[in-house]
């Protein structure tokens, strides 16, 4: 199944996993795809924390790494990154502090514990530069990713001198010809459907155009793809692999809380919503009282990024520490996209992309049995 970058990149598979959980990159670049570290809520010292261990327990796989260089942000040229959280911190209305902090009092949310209060949110190019300078002394990280953004051309030739890979996620089709207009090497075009930030199009609809818009440059499919027959669509329409995001997140690798498990389990694929109120960009999450708070036209509008993600860094955390305790899952931060209605049990990542195989090949032979000159 060596698709061309694949043979570029040495993987055996064109199943590209985004995971903000090492254990999971670890486990798919393993089994022949390639994991994706999502670095965006790491300090630099954190990401090389993580790197360090991935580095120790991956073989001789190889990994990426994803940053979060938005097009456009708040603090956007600030080259100072203490200076730029603090003039962020100082921007954020203490209108919008309570009626966040009254949300997760509300539903009886713990506290954080005192003296651990560094906030590790990189949406800013200065805080991304550092994570992409630790992930390049990396000799097994051998792509770099951006989400909601071209990054910038120091990044883009840094990565290329290095002798690395770069790609970005595109939700428009101009986000994807201005990604091969500044050189990148693919682009990863994600449907509406998909899980985080997403924009309007479907992947049924955007995925075809892309390829056509941008060849000869490889699009890898993301947004909606938890089966092999979802993966065969994508590649049907010219697509040099996959790329999936919410199927990890009930792995068995994956670290999340009893309490998140079940929520991704119980829930259909019309629980979730596009929404700026936990980043300031509307991405795709699973709805609860905290999405439907800050929709409501008498409650404060969502800041813009990334002013949003800095002030319900502490909701975020605080929800995932605390995920089964009393009614935080009312007001937890749960990313996913629509196939979150196909998350029905625990699998290991190994097992993932077998099944994925599977029923790949299931799905072809089911195709090829339907001869259009019969
Ligand atoms: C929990 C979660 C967090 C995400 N965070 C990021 C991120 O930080 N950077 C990024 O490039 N993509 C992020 N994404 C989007 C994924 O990279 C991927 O494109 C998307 O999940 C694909 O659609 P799917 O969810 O249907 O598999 C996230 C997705 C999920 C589910």
């Amino acid at each position: 199944m060596q698709t061309d970058l694949c043979k570029k990149l040495g993987v055996e598979l064109p199943i590209f996993a985004f995971t903000h959980c090492r254990d999971v990159v670890v486990a798919v670049s393993k089994a022949g795809g390639i994991g994706v570290l999502g670095a965006v809520g790491f300090s630099p010292k954190q990401l090389k924390e993580e790197l360090d261990w991935i580095d120790e327990h991956i073989g001789d796989h190889i990994y990426g790494v994803d940053t979060a260089i938005p097009q456009k942000y708040e603090g956007q040229g600030e080259t100072d990154p203490e200076k730029l959280v603090e003039m962020l911190q100082a921007a954020i209305p203490e209108q919008h502090r309570e009626f966040a902090e009254g949300l997760l009092q509300d539903h009886n949310v713990p506290a954080w514990p005192e003296g651990d209060d560094e906030v590790t949110l990189s949406f800013s190019e200065a805080q991304a530069q550092l994570l992409v300078d630790e992930a390049l002394t990396r000799d097994k990280c051998r792509m770099i990713v951006n989400a909601l953004g071209t990054p910038p051309a120091n990044i883009v030739d840094q990565v290329h001198q290095s002798g690395r890979l770069i790609g970005a996620l595109a939700g428009r089709l101009k986000h994807g010809i201005n990604h091969k207009k500044a050189g990148l090497d693919f682009v990863i075009c994600q449907g509406s459907e998909g899980g985080g930030h997403a924009g309007e199009v479907t992947s049924m609809v955007l995925w075809p155009q892309m390829v056509d818009a941008i060849a000869p440059l490889p699009v890898l499919a993301a947004g909606g793809i938890a089966n092999g027959r979802q993966m065969l669509a994508a590649m049907s329409m010219g697509v040099e692999g996959v790329w999936l995001g919410s199927m990890w997140l009930n792995a068995t690798e994956a670290a999340a809380e009893p309490a998140q498990r079940e929520s991704y389990m119980n829930a259909s694929s019309e629980d979730t919503i596009r929404s700026r109120s936990f980043t300031g960009k509307t991405a795709r999450m699973l709805k609860n009282e905290w999405t439907e708070a800050w929709d409501k036209p008498d409650t404060p509008e969502p800041l813009p990024m990334p002013l949003q993600g800095y002030l319900t860094f502490d909701a975020t955390r605080r929800t995932h520490r605390y995920a089964g305790s009393g009614e935080t899952q009312k007001v937890a931060f749960n990313p996913v996209g629509q196939v979150v209605g196909q998350i029905n049990q625990v699998e290991s990542c190994r097992e993932i992309m077998m099944r994925l195989i599977t029923e790949y090949s299931e799905a072809l032979d089911h195709i090829t049995a339907i001869n259009p000159t019969d």
